[in-house]
């Protein structure tokens, strides 16, 4: 009787350690330091984005393991194949549809002008001799490049930074006149640094996830996670978690 509850134990441990075994773990590419979308909290990266992939792979039953990296890194990393999915808070843009493939929108962003708190600066911060920092690659620094620096409107330095995170101290410490970066993000900013939104430029952006250009089977299964989740209580909690 002993032996046969041992069999049946180990069994059942075999049984189980495989089930496990077969959730496939997908790696999720992020850059960390554009709060409340990722950030890093005790060592760990978390945020909107994380709680929505989990979300995700619980619906669809995978496991997600996330990555740090530089957003200009992201999309080459996709492309090299060491991680499997873009969640940081990626605006779907036509150039970058050259290069992956976007999940519908699963939220939408404006650009936002700050500047440091009772510096007594407005928009006119984006004329003429002021510095601008930016986070490298992001829809910002497109937007200060083409618009403002290749028109000749801005003709101070450009500085662009890794995270928005480095680019909000450089302004803090009053090295540079203004920051340009999306709405939901300054506004964090601004709850938890000495900096203030001056102005708006609305650009109607909307994130996507991002996989490998021609990765359907990720692609569908993403999608219906996403909608899934939209559609359960999961989107308004995380939502909730986060912009409250
Ligand atoms: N939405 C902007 C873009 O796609 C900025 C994204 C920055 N994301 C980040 N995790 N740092 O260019």
């Amino acid at each position: 009787m002993k032996k046969l509850l041992t069999i049946l134990l180990t069994l059942t441990l075999v049984i189980g350690l495989s089930a496990v075994g077969l959730a496939e773990t997908y790696t999720v590419g992020t850059s960390a330091g554009f709060p409340p979308f990722e950030y890093v909290e005790d060592g760990e990266i978390v945020g909107f984005d994380m709680d929505l992939m989990k979300a995700i792979g619980e619906e669809m039953g995978f496991e997600v393991e996330f990555k740090d990296i530089a957003f200009d890194s992201l999309i080459p990393a996709l492309k090299a194949g060491n991680i499997d999915v873009v969640a940081a808070g990626m605006t779907i843009t036509e150039q970058r549809e050259e290069n992956v493939d976007f999940t519908n929108s699963y939220y939408s962003a404006d650009q936002s002008i700050i500047v440091k708190e009772e510096s007594g600066k407005d928009i006119s911060v984006l004329y003429g001799d002021n510095d601008v920092s930016v986070q490298t690659g992001t829809t910002g620094d497109l937007w200060v490049t083409e618009k403002l620096a290749d028109k000749g409107i801005l003709t101070g330095d450009i500085k662009r930074y890794d995270t928005f995170v480095l680019c909000v101290s450089d302004l803090v410490n009053g090295n540079v006149d203004a920051v340009v970066l999306d709405s939901p993000v300054a506004e964090r900013f601004s709850e938890i640094r000495p900096v203030e939104i001056v102005g708006i430029i609305v650009t109607g952006e909307n994130y996507g996830l991002a996989v490998d250009e021609g990765n359907t089977e990720l692609l569908d299964m993403l999608n219906e996670g996403l909608r899934k989740v939209n559609e359960s209580d999961k989107m308004a909690e995380i939502i909730d978690k986060y912009f409250k």
